[in-house]
């Protein structure tokens, strides 16, 4: 399955990936907004591209709406540490994992996240 690609500036985020382990790197709407065809709520295996056009593997996570009607755009990069602030990344999810969902407990949450770094290691053969 083949999603559409998007780009963004890496804005700040809460700051709260980074307090359980996972840092993201949130970026701008403005390219996300304009595909015609939106890949749906949820977490993806994928790759994140960097202008230099080395692509790192990612958990990509297109997260619930917020109130101005768009989703939240994140990747926590595989393997990958450093400030990424105002930097432009392409986003390309590969393959849906699963959908967004609330959990319990920070302690769940981090298991699902475990998890699905898990299988996207697999699925994208890292
Ligand atoms: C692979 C991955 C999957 C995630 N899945 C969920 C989820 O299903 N539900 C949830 O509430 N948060 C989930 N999160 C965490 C939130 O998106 C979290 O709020 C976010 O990583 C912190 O964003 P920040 O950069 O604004 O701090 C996930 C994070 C990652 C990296």
């Amino acid at each position: 399955m083949d999603y559409s690609s998007f780009s963004g500036k890496v804005v700040k985020g809460r700051g709260y990936g980074r307090k359980i382990g996972f840092p993201t790197a949130n970026i701008d709407r403005r390219s996300f907004v304009r595909l015609v065809k939106k890949p749906k709520e949820g977490i993806y295996a994928g790759h994140v591209a960097f202008t230099s056009g080395i692509e790192h593997p990612a958990a990509i996570v297109i997260g619930p709406k917020d109130v101005k009607g768009l989703p939240h755009l994140e990747a926590h990069i595989l393997g990958f540490t450093g400030n990424l602030y105002g930097k432009q990344l392409v986003f390309l999810p590969k393959k849906f994992i699963r959908a967004f969902k609330k959990y319990p407990t920070e302690k769940a949450l981090i298991t699902a996240i475990e998890i699905d770094i898990k299988k996207i290691k697999s699925i994208l053969n890292k």
